[in-house]
């Protein structure tokens, strides 16, 4: 297939299908609505973003309820539990449907990739109108076309794909930062991991795209960036001319306009010193790293597939804390892996007690079909995953607590997001390190970078006060 062409042939399709909708809200005077529920991490939340796109290019207007012409799920697979909720959601979906004609239901993501789900919802689930995977999310419009030509349900998967097509519409959630895929797919099959299965095989968007999209973002207003990818620091291995992460952060730094650059997932193997020197000069690089452990325990690590030692992980913090001082850390964390003794998860509880991390991301381990973990014998029983969990969390949130509040009373940087949930005469934004502040401010300061006096630290957020630019802090 020619993907330079797709995105125009995909264009055709849209505006095929938006000549028809404008035919009909003319008709009927009411245009047509969609809902997009997302599950699981950001590479979703920004497929969402695509998908939203082209279904509002097509002429569907946004509403946040399920009562719309159009819904769709953005599915995750990583633990069943996430399974469970899209099942019990689909159920409750099927009466509203009875009520309302011409209703569509769309799912896709990385749960329509796994063979056994398709068959459960092909059988059992028959009111869903389009099932689609990971790999095709630019086809939408097409696979809207086909559904209201047949009136069946249409099916289309791939089990991968070696291409990317760029270049489709788009609705960015937030004005002012975005996220941005450097990378898809993931090759390092942790045994415990689904996604490589779901994602396919890891590709790297040339780093003009990823320029030319940033560039594009800035000047519509975005001052802050989130580089996504499983592994970014694996990012440019297989470009036709290498890059290393690195580099493209260089090169990334240069844009004018752009304030704050993020990445996630640093994977601890691939972490090099060169990305440690560029982050330790850089005045956009975020002063926060993701990097997740997942264990402890070296014994585990090495069944998890991870490629790093206990030994290797807390080497590797202790010159990150070095080059970066002021650097939080989080991490991701799964308690009761297949084989993983009290002495084991010791060794998780050890590096979290050595690392002090702002916070960890803790886990059950679920078991996924088809990877390697789920046919190790000697699973670990429920009541003992459970009482090492809490022992985990209680440990996690007393040292958050503390390591969060290092820096009450200094003032810093916080770009600012949204009014405050709960109380309107707030507004919340982040710190560089990613600490959530609430403040007392007004709706003209959402999307800017303001300096705040940090008052008090609850837990794991601060709550601060403005500071006008050259004022005196006491305290
Ligand atoms: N690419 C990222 C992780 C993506 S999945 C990385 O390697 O760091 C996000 C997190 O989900 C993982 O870090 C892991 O902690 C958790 N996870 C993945 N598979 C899981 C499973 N089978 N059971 C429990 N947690 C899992
Ligand atoms: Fe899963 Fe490991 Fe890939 Fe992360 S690096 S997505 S945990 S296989
Ligand atoms: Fe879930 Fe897929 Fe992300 S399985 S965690 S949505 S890559």
């Amino acid at each position: 297939m020619d993907f330079e062409n797709e995105a125009l042939r995909q264009k055709a399709v849209i505006a095929g299908l938006r000549e028809r909708f404008d035919k009909e809200y003319e008709k009927t005077g009411r245009k047509k609505t969609y809902c997009c529920v997302t599950f699981g991490c950001q590479m979703n939340a920004r497929d969402s973003e695509k998908l939203s796109g082209i279904l509002e290019d097509i002429g569907y207007e946004r509403v946040e309820d399920e009562d719309a012409d159009f819904i769709i799920y953005n599915t995750c697979t990583v633990r069943e539990n996430a399974n469970q909720r899209v099942y019990g959601r689909l159920g409750a979906l099927k009466k509203l449907k009875e009520k309302r004609p011409g209703m569509l239901i769309a799912l896709c993501g990385c749960m329509m990739q796994e063979p056994q789900v398709v068959e459960k919802l092909r059988k059992s689930y028959r009111h869903v109108d389009i099932i689609f995977g990971t790999h095709n999310i630019y086809k939408l419009a097409e696979l809207i076309h086909d559904r209201l030509e047949s009136g069946s349900m249409i099916i289309d998967l791939w089990k991968d794909t070696d291409k990317i097509v760029e270049d489709l519409p788009n609705r960015r959630k937030y004005p002012f930062k975005s996220g941005i895929n450097i990378m898809f797919g993931c090759n390092n099959f942790c045994s415990y991991c689904i996604v490589p299965y779901v994602r396919g095989r890891e590709r790297s968007r040339r780093p003009e795209d990823i320029i030319e999209e940033i560039r594009a973002d800035v000047a519509d207003g975005v001052v802050e960036v989130m580089l996504l990818g499983q592994n970014v620091n694996s990012y440019g291995k297989n470009l036709d001319t290498p890059m290393s992460f690195a580099q493209l952060l260089t090169e990334i730094e240069k844009i004018d306009g752009l304030e704050r650059i993020r990445f996630m997932t640093s994977h601890p193997k691939d972490l090099s010193d060169e990305l440690i020197e560029v982050m330790s000069r850089s005045k956009k690089i975020c002063r926060h790293l993701h990097l997740p452990l997942q264990s402890g325990s070296s014994r585990i690590l090495k069944q998890m597939n991870r490629k790093y030692t206990k030994e290797d992980y807390l080497l590797l913090v202790d010159k990150i804390k070095a080059a970066c001082p002021d650097i939080s850390l989080t991490t991701d964390i799964i308690v009761g892996f297949p084989g993983e003794t009290e002495e084991d998860f010791k060794e998780t509880l050890d590096v979290v007690e050595k690392v002090r991390y702002d916070s960890a991301y803790t886990f059950i381990y679920s078991k996924r079909t088809g990877t390697p973990a789920a046919s190790m014998t000697d699973q670990i029983p429920e009541d003992v995953v459970k009482d090492r969990f809490d022992r985990l969390l209680s440990m996690v949130q007393e040292i958050s607590a503390d390591v969060c509040a290092r820096h009450t009373g200094q003032v810093m940087d916080v770009l600012v997001e949204q009014i405050n949930n709960q109380d309107n005469h707030l507004v919340t934004g982040r710190l560089s390190n990613n600490t959530v502040v609430h403040f007392p401010g007004d709706p003209s300061l959402i999307g800017r970078i303001v300096p705040v006096y940090l008052k008090e630290c609850k837990g794991f957020y601060y709550i601060g006060e403005a500071q006008s630019i050259g004022e005196e802090v006491n305290g």
